[in-house]
């Protein structure tokens, strides 16, 4: 893997290896799966970040579930934006499920501040985050989040899912901004 890599102008340098993440997802998924063994979890996986997690994370628990998706988006190239859009609305009906929404990264908090009260009017039977990234000291909206990956600092991070500007998301390991570009 390479430790440093340059995306749009801006450069990174090698922050949590894909080993470092498939460690820390094997622990979350353990307790996702004596939580939910025996009640057959929705997962909700927020697009478009979480897809790899979601996998892995899926995967891992290997317990029976049923997968559902969501997109969501308030971001714009490095900053949280001011309002939440759906852009991609909930499909299946989550009435009455045991809702673990997998969540890539919180910053402020604000995307599930919003989104979970609208999900919690759908009378799921439970509603619980997982979240892969959290940055604590950038948290400005109270979420509750029931299984966290990592605190991490207030940097930019891409990879693993993640993009800057719908790009690194193929990545495998997750890189930290060190050098930003022009814009
Ligand atoms: P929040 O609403 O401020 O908590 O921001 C959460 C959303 O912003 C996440 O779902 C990500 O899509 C995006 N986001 C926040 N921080 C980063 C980052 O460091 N890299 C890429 N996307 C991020
Ligand atoms: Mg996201």
């Amino acid at each position: 893997m390479a430790s440093e890599i340059e995306i749009l102008g801006s450069r990174f340098g090698l922050f949590l290896s894909n080993k470092q993440i498939m460690d820390r997802i094997k622990l979350l998924a353990m307790r996702i799966r004596e939580d939910y063994l025996e009640k057959f979890p929705l997962f909700l996986v927020v697009l478009k970040g979480a897809y790899p997690f979601a996998k892995d994370l899926i995967q891992a628990a290997g317990i029976p579930c049923s997968v559902s998706f969501i997109q969501l988006s308030s971001y714009e190239g490095f900053m949280s934006g001011e309002s939440v859009q759906i852009r991609i609305p909930l499909t299946d009906s989550i009435e009455g499920r045991e809702v673990i929404v997998v969540e890539d990264i919180l910053e402020s908090g604000k995307t599930l501040a919003e989104a979970l009260p609208a999900l919690q009017k759908q009378k799921p039977a439970s509603l619980k985050v997982c979240t892969l990234l959290r940055k604590p000291h950038l948290l400005r909206f109270q979420v509750e989040i029931a299984y966290n990956g990592f605190d991490i600092p207030d940097a930019f991070v891409v990879g693993y899912g993640l993009d800057y500007r719908e790009q690194g998301r193929e990545l495998a390991d997750i890189y930290k901004l060190t050098t930003s570009g022009s814009t």
